[in-house]
Order: structure tokens, then sequence, then C-alpha cells
């Protein structure tokens, strides 16, 4: 009798062990993060949403026009009032943007903070990083693309005479030049015809410019070298093909621990792992933030409350709306890039948020963040617009806990752009 208990017995002990083994190692899994499974997981989604290697999507730069062109990225004189300069707002400090809710441009004063304090003309839209936008693909600039390649060409606000129909990062640096507040002062000396910020206002700001560069002594003969004609031929365009080699160069994104991890072999740790796993999960963040610096670069509605005086002034901000005229844009703005978006706070087209974790509980549950009370009654029915045309989206993500959003946080970090060289 008890030999048969015993036998009938230990292959039971043996599948219990084996069961107990199993489920120990699926909460292993689970729970402490590293399992070779879920790192393949995580670079196979990545993959799936159009990561490639950097190495893939960089443009070659003439060396000349990318030394000329820093010097011009930091020079005052381009500045019709002579005293913003593209470095005012664009800082390495804080990886290519201001740290400021709003710009401020013409008559600030400072960096960061005691720029907001100095007075200065407020650019109504949060300063965008520069990492990447010279690189293959990146066809939409601007938070409401005002500046876009399509099959026919490049549109933007210089109609047929666009600078260029292949080079949009070359168009896109035409613009902050002629901007009323962000390099040429509203009132001062500015005629009326040339607030209308048209081309031919334009075309007029540009000549001051390039005068004012062949009369420099070093800057005209630089630039002049650089594009290979004498100072007296000197063009607008020969500045812009500078600036824009200039951001095309510095700014390419060469490396990240993201990319690291997934085409190197790299590591990541445990919560950036997990949060990569909800960013191409059930966040779904990557129905938008796709392809190699996560944006498609499309335009959708966010639930993101409008701050500051808005582009369309008392706290509205049609967003792509002002391009297109066509009221299914209203309230759309291009997804933006997360290249170093750890380090480019206050985030959203209106700096509105001033954390990522804001920022993903809005994207995640915007009714429960919603406060009217100090909105005006128009303001009100802006943002219950917004909020209904975000609703709509197919994309709404699942509901995160606080620890999942600290590790999608945790792995938004690993996307800031480093050096060549580990
Ligand atoms: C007063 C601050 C300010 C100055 C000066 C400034 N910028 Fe910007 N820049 C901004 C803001 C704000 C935006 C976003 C504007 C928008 O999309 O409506 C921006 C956006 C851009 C973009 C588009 C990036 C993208 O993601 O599409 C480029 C390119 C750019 N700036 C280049 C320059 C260059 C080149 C200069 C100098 C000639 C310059 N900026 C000067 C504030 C500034
Ligand atoms: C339906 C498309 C869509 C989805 C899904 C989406 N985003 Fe966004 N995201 C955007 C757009 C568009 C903006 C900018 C909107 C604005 O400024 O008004 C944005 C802004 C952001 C910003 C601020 C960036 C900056 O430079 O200001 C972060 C960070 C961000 N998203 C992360 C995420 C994360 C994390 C998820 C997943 C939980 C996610 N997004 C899901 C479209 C999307």
């Amino acid at each position: 009798m008890r030999t048969v208990l015993r036998t009938s017995w230990s292959p039971m002990k043996s599948v219990i062990k084996i069961m107990l083994g199993i489920s120990a190692y699926c909460l292993l899994v689970s729970f402490s993060g590293n399992s070779p499974m879920r790192e393949e997981a995580l670079r196979r989604a990545a993959i799936q949403a159009g990561v490639v290697p950097l190495e893939e999507i960089q443009i070659e730069t003439d060396p000349d026009l990318v030394e000329i062109g820093a010097v011009l990225f930091e020079s005052e004189l381009l500045s019709f009032n002579g005293d913003t300069s593209c470095s005012t707002c664009h800082l390495d400090e804080f990886a290519s943007a201001d740290g400021l809710p709003n710009a401020v441009g013409t008559g600030g004063h400072g960096e960061g903070l005691k720029r907001l304090e100095s007075g200065g003309d407020v650019v109504p839209r949060n300063t965008l990083a520069l990492w990447g936008r010279g690189s293959k693909g990146f066809d939409t600039l601007f938070w409401d693309g005002k500046i876009k390649r399509t099959d026919n060409g490049i549109i933007s606000q210089f109609g047929s005479s666009v600078p260029s129909n292949d080079d949009p990062l070359f168009v896109a640096v035409h613009l902050p030049f002629v901007e009323i507040r962000e390099m040429v002062v509203r009132d001062s000396g500015v005629r009326e015809d040339l607030e209308k910020e048209d081309v031919d206002s334009a075309a007029e700001i540009y000549s001051v410019l390039t005068q004012r560069i062949q009369e420099d002594i070093e800057l005209g003969p630089a630039i002049a070298a650089a594009n290979e004609v004498s100072v007296e031929a000197l063009e607008f365009k020969h500045i812009a093909a500078s600036v824009a080699a200039f951001i095309r160069e510095r700014f390419s994104v060469r490396r990240t621990r993201f990319h690291d991890f997934v085409f190197n072999g790299g590591e990541l740790s445990a919560e950036e792992l997990e949060g990569g796993l909800i960013f191409y999960g059930k966040g779904r963040c990557s129905s938008c933030h796709t392809g190699s610096l996560l944006s498609d670069l499309k335009f959708h509605a966010m639930p993101f409350l409008q701050a500051g005086f808005g582009k369309n002034g008392f706290g509205v901000d049609y967003g792509r709306f002002n391009v297109t005229y066509d009221t299914t844009d209203l309230y759309k703005f291009r997804t933006p890039p997360l290249i170093s978006v750890a380090k480019t706070g206050p985030w959203t087209h209106s700096g509105s948020m001033s954390s990522l974790q804001n920022v993903i509980v809005a994207h995640l549950d915007p009714l429960s963040a919603y406060d009217g009370s100090g909105r005006s009654a128009r303001q009100r029915r802006e943002d219950l617009a917004r909020l209904a045309r975000w609703i709509d989206t197919e994309a709404l993500p699942e509901p995160l806990s606080g620890q999942e959003i600290e590790s999608v946080v945790s792995f938004l970090e690993t996307l800031n752009a480093g050096p060549a060289d580990p």
C-alpha cells in the first residue's frame, strides 16, 4: 500500500514542482524586468513603429557652410533690430529650446526665467527644439506645419516664390528672420507694410540683412567664400544655406541610449524597459510618436489646456487651422519629436505643462485634469471643443497607474541625444 501511494505521489510532486517553477519564472519575467524576451519584445515593437538606425537618416553637410553657419546662428546682426539671434531662444542649456513656456523675442534680455521677466515681446508659442530637424524625411516644420513638403513641392507662406522645393529646413530657416516679435520689433522702425509678414515685406528684410552682411568686413568675405561666390554676389539664400547646414550638422541625432539598445545591444534599466513596453504597448504612444525621432509628423488635436495669449489671441490658438483654414484642422498640432524631450520643458505648443508626468496624465485622462475656474466663457468653450476632438480619436491610450507613468518618464529620458561615441 505504502509503496503504491509513494509511487503515485512522487510524479504529482514533480508536476507541482515544475508548475511552481514555471510560475516563479513568469513572476520573475513580469516583475523584475529585463528578461531577454521582454527586451526582444521592445526591440521588435520599436522597429515595427519605424525606428531605424540613426545613420540611415543623416544627410551630409558641407563643413565650410557649417562653420560659418555656427557664427551666424549666434549673430545678432541678423535680426532686423540687432537684438536677437537664433541662439537667443535655441540654447544648448535647454537642449536647443529656451526653458520658457512661450518664447521671448525682441526687446528681451538674458536667458531662461530672467528673459521672461525682462519685458520683451512674447512669441505666443513654445520654442521647439532643433534635434533631427535636418534629417531625411523630416518634411513638416513648426507646431502648425506651416512649412510642409508634399508631392507637389514645399507648401509655405512664400507661395510660388518658395526658396527651395526639396529642402524644408532651408525654407524653414528663412522664417525667424521675418517674424515680428521673434527677430523683428513690432513697433519701432518697422513700417506698416513690413508688419504684414508677407512675401514682399520678407524680401525687403532679407535685402537689408544681406547688405549688412556684405558690409561686415569679417562675415561678408567668410560667408561668400563658404558659398563660393563674391561678396557682391551674396544673396540671402547663401546666409540661409549656411544656417541650415549648421542646424543639420549640429543637431543631427547620432546617438541615444534607446537607439543603442535597439540596434547595438545597449542596456536599459528595468524601469526604462517597462516604460518602453508601455510606450509601444498599452499607452498607445507609438500610434503618433512613431519613427526614429518619435513623431509621425502629422497633426492631432490634444487635450492640452491653452496657456498664454495664444497665436489667435485672448487665450486661443487654432493650431493647424491657421495654415489650412479647414475646420477639421482646428486645435491640431504636429506631433512633436521626443528626442531630448526630458530637457526641453515646459512642454506642449503653449508651454502649459511643467512636468512630463502631467503631459502624460493629460494625454490619458484629460477630463479629470480639467479645471474651468478662472477661464473666461470663450476659453471654456475652446477648452471643451479641444477635449471633445481628442476624445474622438481612435488612439485614446489605456489608463496608466502612477508607477506606469513614472516608467514612461524614465523611458523618455533614454531619448536624450548624446555624442556620437559612447
Ligand atoms: C524669440 C525666440 C526665437 C528666436 C530668436 C528663434 N527661434 Fe526658432 N523657434 C522659436 C519658436 C517659438 C518656435 C516654434 C514656433 C512655431 O512653431 O510656431 C521655433 C521653431 C523653429 C524651427 C522649427 C522646428 C520644428 O520642430 O519644426 C526652426 C527650424 C527654427 N526655429 C530655427 C530658428 C533659426 C534658424 C533662428 C535664427 C534665424 C531662430 N529659430 C530664431 C523661437 C525662436
Ligand atoms: C493621437 C496622437 C498622440 C498620442 C496617442 C500620443 N501623443 Fe504625445 N503628443 C501628440 C501631439 C499632437 C502633441 C503636441 C500637442 C500640443 O502641443 O498641443 C504631443 C505632445 C507630447 C509631449 C510633449 C512634447 C513637447 O515637446 O512639448 C510628450 C512628452 C508626449 N506627447 C508623450 C506622449 C506619450 C508618453 C504618449 C503615450 C502615453 C503619447 N504622447 C501619446 C500626439 C500624441
